[in-house]
């Protein structure tokens, strides 16, 4: 099956209720890891790049590891750049042969937003591509942009339906309470989700699939691990899952998960060496990682999305 837009799995999650995966990639073995997990699980998933994946990687190999993932692959698969910060990310991902893009405008002034998103969406649809936009603040960190919690903002649900009117975007990502990064919340805080934000949403704009960032769930048990083997994680917790799953019934139809599976990748390498403090030989460490990764994978898509047996 070759990559596809995002299109036809949003709206197919948005009736039947559930989510889709948006999991970030920077190299072979997180590929492997999620897309093994999602034919598995017979679930589409999402494939995303980071500009700082793209630096790291180079997205010309990011793009041909997942057209082989997809060679191999009997699942729909996505390839979506992760928070575009400018058009011109956009134009170079939708030319190299990415299937949708968002444009990360969400922390210019409204007009500008507007118009760098239209700009976006134009190019985008006149070669096949989908287009997320923001609206609203998260808390956290982004590649280079740190926002501080004071600062992050709820989207206003007043505001929706003229920015997806204006821009003509294709999903829309909300600032809800979710926030990037591992350590999001203090142990003891309660981390609730405003589901009547995004209710509101939904209300304003019907059958229009919204978009959750920074909605790792931080796994104690995957953090202990990094800690029992030498690690320092602080004490934090994530977004229960719980919550989750409550957004994805609704009309929440992708989810982003990054800190997760780069805690479970860490965890399972901590493990390796103190186990095996004698090896050298990479694909012994780094397959145990796409291993615990894979199986971080097939629990978010089987008990938070809600997207197995979707494909
Ligand atoms: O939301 C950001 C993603 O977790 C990507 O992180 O910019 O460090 O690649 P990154
Ligand atoms: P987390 O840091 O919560 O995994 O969020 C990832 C994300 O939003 C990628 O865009
Ligand atoms: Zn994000």
């Amino acid at each position: 099956m070759p990559l596809v837009t995002t299109k036809e799995m949003f709206k197919k999650a948005y009736e039947g209720g559930y989510a889709i995966g948006a999991f970030n990639v920077n190299n072979m073995e997180m590929i492997q890891a999620i897309v093994e997990a999602a034919n598995e699980c017979k679930s589409p998933v999402i494939l995303q790049v980071s500009a700082g994946a793209r630096k790291y990687a180079n997205p010309t190999y990011l793009i041909h590891l997942v057209k082989a993932a997809v060679e191999t692959s009997e699942v729909p698969i996505a390839l979506h750049l992760d928070h575009g910060a400018d058009f011109e990310i956009c134009k170079a991902s939708i030319d190299g042969g990415f299937t949708s893009v968002m444009i990360d405008a969400s922390s210019k002034p409204w007009e500008e937003n507007i118009a760098i998103t239209r700009q976006v969406v134009e190019y985008a649809h006149a070669h096949g591509c989908v287009v997320e936009a923001e609206l609203g603040k998260l808390a956290g960190i982004e590649d280079d942009v740190n926002v501080a919690a004071d600062d992050a903002m709820f989207t206003n649900p007043n505001e929706v339906q003229e920015f997806v009117a204006k821009t003509g975007v294709d999903s829309l990502a909300i600032a809800i309470g979710t926030s990037h990064g591992a350590y999001k919340f203090k142990p003891g805080q309660d981390p609730k989700l405003r589901l009547d934000i995004l209710e509101e949403i939904g209300k304003r704009l019907p059958e229009f699939p919204i978009v959750l960032h920074g909605a790792s769930s931080v796994p104690q048990d995957k953090v202990a691990i990094v800690n029992q083997f030498g690690g320092h994680m602080p004490d934090a917790i994530g977004i229960p899952e719980s919550e989750l799953k409550k957004a994805a019934a609704m009309a929440v139809c992708k989810i982003n998960i990054d800190s997760d599976l780069r805690v479970a990748f860490t965890a399972a390498i901590r493990k390796h060496f103190a186990e095996h403090p004698d090896h050298f030989d990479p694909r012994q460490y780094l397959g145990d990682a796409r291993a615990m990764m894979k199986e971080m994978v097939k629990h978010k898509i089987i008990n938070v999305l809600g997207s197995a047996n979707k494909a």
